[in-house]
């Protein structure tokens, strides 16, 4: 299902990226098993950016693989942790804020928690998955793996709530423009402070003030409710239909009218 596309180019990353550290160290290969691989083998510097532009063991959240063909963007973002424990917490929300505000240029978007970002009808345009690397115990870097459906024009029949920027904006879009507003935004979250990325963050989610619907990993316990809030750890509120209130921060959150929900 390859896509033709024109592609990241690292010049031109290097000459239009306006960031202060992130993406000065740039990788770019044709293919990969995953950006995570290649991201592991290197020495971790600050804002490191892995872009590749085929993966062919791309992984996704809950054990998932993540189709990477030509026509999506697929990178990992190092950061070094530098951060307070409440700020790393929200390391996932930063990355989706960043991208939120990059896709938002091209089309109305939104995040669903913690980290897809959906389109208007509810269509996913991309995954994060963020990995936390230990050294003696100590949490040296963040590894953020990102997949952003661009120019992609082909899924596979699972994949039916999957779509693309070029799929609603009609046209290809290009993929360095998309990288470049992708690291600048993050670059700006990740300069905030944690309570306004908290309400920015709220702004942006679909899956806040929403009928949810939670399934947990386990794949056997499952409950519905309205997500009310969104805690200084990343977790969210849910008050059931039985009115207590619960905290989330595992398993899956489906939200009414996105991926296909329906339920009431
Ligand atoms: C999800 O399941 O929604 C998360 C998908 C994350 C995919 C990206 S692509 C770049 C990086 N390398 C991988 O193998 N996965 C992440």
């Amino acid at each position: 299902m390859a896509t033709k596309t024109s592609g990241i180019s690292a010049g031109k990353i290097a000459d239009n990226l306006a960031t202060d550290f992130i993406g000065k160290k740039f990788y770019y290969f044709d293919k990969v098993t995953s950006t995570f691989d290649e991201a592991d083998k290197l020495i971790p510097e600050d804002g490191t950016v892995v872009c590749a532009k085929t993966q062919t063991n791309g992984r996704g959240r809950l054990g998932r693989s993540w189709q990477s063909d030509t026509g999506g963007i697929y990178f990992s973002l190092i950061l070094k942790n530098r951060f307070s424990k409440e700020k790393l917490q929200l390391m996932t929300a930063v990355c989706a804020l960043g991208v939120w505000k990059a896709l938002l240029e091209y089309t109305e978007c939104k995040i669903k928690w913690p980290n897809d970002i959906i389109s208007e009808n509810g269509m996913k345009l991309c995954g994060i998955l963020t990995k936390l690397r230990t050294q003696n115990g100590y949490s040296e870097y963040i590894n953020a793996g990102i997949g952003i459906n661009a120019n992609t024009t082909e899924f596979p029949p699972e994949l039916r709530y999957a779509s693309s920027l070029k799929l609603i904006c009609g046209h290809e879009i290009d993929e360095n423009d998309v990288l470049c507003k992708v690291l600048e935004f993050t670059e700006k979250y990740l300069a905030m402070k944690e309570a306004e990325l908290i309400e920015e963050y709220e702004r942006a989610c679909v899956t806040l003030g929403n009928r949810v619907r939670v399934i947990y990993a386990d794949g056997e316990n499952e409950f519905s409710g309205i997500c009310k809030s969104m805690n200084p750890d990343g977790s969210l509120n849910i008050q059931k239909d039985d009115g207590s209130l619960l905290t989330v921060n595992s398993g899956e959150v489906s939200v009414r009218g996105v991926y296909g929900e329906n339920y009431v």
